[in-house]
């Protein structure tokens, strides 16, 4: 497919429909309102505005959440209080809510069909420094819609599909990716999705550094300097893994284009050995749980490789409400009863460590063989599952063995 065809139909994918967009804006509207009376109602000084990718029209089609800023004027307040009282008013009118706490506080009211993340931050100026993480916001919109123009709005919306057919749409932890904001940024500069793309195509991890000004140092894979902040790397969510990936799209996309970059498919599986250590899901937010269990995932990962199964590739995978899962793509499950242990040379002073401690020890050896001494000793772990017992100890988890059908062993669904 010739690259034109290709972004054409990209164009259709990430265009939304009239009334899509219509929905879009009345819903927003709506919640604006509702949270500015509230916040008028109770003598709170801030300013009620959408922010995010629903302000900017960069957001994808199908998706459906919206991001309302209470900007509070007066440091004084706090942002717990302002939520107490968006809640209780909220509430009183039939709206239903969460309350979110990631980093920041935060409340997702179901306003229609739309989750609407009401988010309190302190009003900034620019070269001010933040007290929160949320405080930069309207800077963010402010740098992104003077410099945004229709196409590159469009262009967003077709970096994003691309970033997300990838998977490396988004910086949570699950992900470790590129954010909405980091997104636009990448437009904004390189001008084009393609001109993105291109650059992304020679980008090197832990010397790419891009920035519109002046900007501190850092030690991160990717480096983009927030605009409205110098001391801060809006990439520092990439991880070297998704910097990568992102970097090998870029470079086959632009060989041989094709629509499979922003409509992923499932592949059929191959047969090969696997370990999946299933989770009930716990009562506590993906972040955390996605942060947890990315932890013992590596950790188990290390213990298995030192107990001598081979990993070809591991993942975490969830679905966020029931589950999560440690997910093992090995060489076999089951190695053989004995290992062959290698010693050091016999003419090193380690070697008499070595004899010693096998000395009443039931092996074979050790042995001469060449100029270094061996033995042959019982594996202490010959079975998968005996292994990851003994790392885990009895836990709320199950072990199931050479089911696992998922992308771990799977063809590439995106390269081309
Ligand atoms: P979102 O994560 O909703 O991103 O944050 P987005 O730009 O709207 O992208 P999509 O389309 O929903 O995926 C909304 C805004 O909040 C600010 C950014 O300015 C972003 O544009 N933000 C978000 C932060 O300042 N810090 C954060 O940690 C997260
Ligand atoms: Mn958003």
């Amino acid at each position: 497919m010739k690259i034109e065809e290709v972004l054409q139909e990209a164009y259709r994918l990430t265009t939304p429909d009239r009334e899509e967009e219509k929905e879009l804006r009345e819903t927003a509207h709506l919640a604006k309102k509702l949270i500015r009376e509230i916040i008028e109602n109770n003598n709170i000084e801030a300013d009620v505005d959408v922010y995010g990718s629903a302000a900017r029209s960069t957001w994808l089609p199908g998706q459906r959440d919206i991001d309302v800023f209470v900007v509070i004027h007066n440091r004084d307040v706090k942002l717990e209080d302002v939520l107490k009282i968006l809640v209780k008013n909220l509430r009183e009118v039939g709206v239903p809510i969460s309350l979110r706490y990631a980093q920041h506080p935060y409340l997702t009211a179901r306003i229609g069909r739309y989750e609407v993340d009401v988010v309190p931050c302190y009003k900034i100026a620019m070269g001010e420094r933040p007290l929160t993480a949320a405080d930069r916001t309207p800077l963010h919109h402010q740098f992104l819609i003077e410099r945004l123009n229709e196409e590159m709005k469009r262009d967003v919306r077709v970096l994003k599909l691309f970033l997300r057919g990838v998977g490396v749409y988004g910086a949570e932890i699950k992900i470790e990716g590129f954010s909405g904001y980091l997104t636009e940024l990448l437009v904004a500069y390189y001008g084009s999705f393609l001109n993105v793309l291109r650059a992304a195509a020679n980008w090197r991890p832990f010397k790419t550094y891009i920035t519109f000004g002046d900007g501190a140092k850092f030690r991160a894979p990717l480096v983009f300097i927030d605009p409205v902040d110098p001391s801060r790397n809006a990439a520092a969510a990439v991880s070297l893994t998704s910097m990568s990936t992102f970097i090998l799209a870029s470079r086959r996309f632009l060989k041989r284009p094709s629509i499979s970059y922003f409509t992923p498919s499932t592949k059929s599986a191959l047969m090969l050995n696997t370990v999946e250590v299933v989770f009930t899901y716990p009562q506590e937010p993906p972040e955390v749980v996605w942060g947890r269990f990315k932890k013992r995932g590596r950790s188990l990962y290390k213990w298995l490789r030192d107990c001598g199964f081979k990993v070809y590739r591991w993942g975490v995978e969830s679905d966020d409400e029931t589950y999560v899962a440690l997910v093992y793509v090995v060489e076999s499950v089951e190695l053989p009863p004995y290992i062959l242990h290698r010693g050091p040379p016999v003419y090193d002073e380690a070697v008499d460590v070595f004899v010693e401690k096998y000395l009443g020890e039931d092996v074979v050896g050790p042995f001469v063989q060449g100029s270094r001494v061996y033995i042959i000793k019982r594996r202490k772990y010959t079975h998968i599952s005996e292994c990851i017992e003994k790392h885990l100890g009895r836990g709320d988890y199950r072990i199931e063995l050479n089911k696992y059908r998922g992308p771990l062993v799977q063809k590439n669904s995106w390269i081309t």
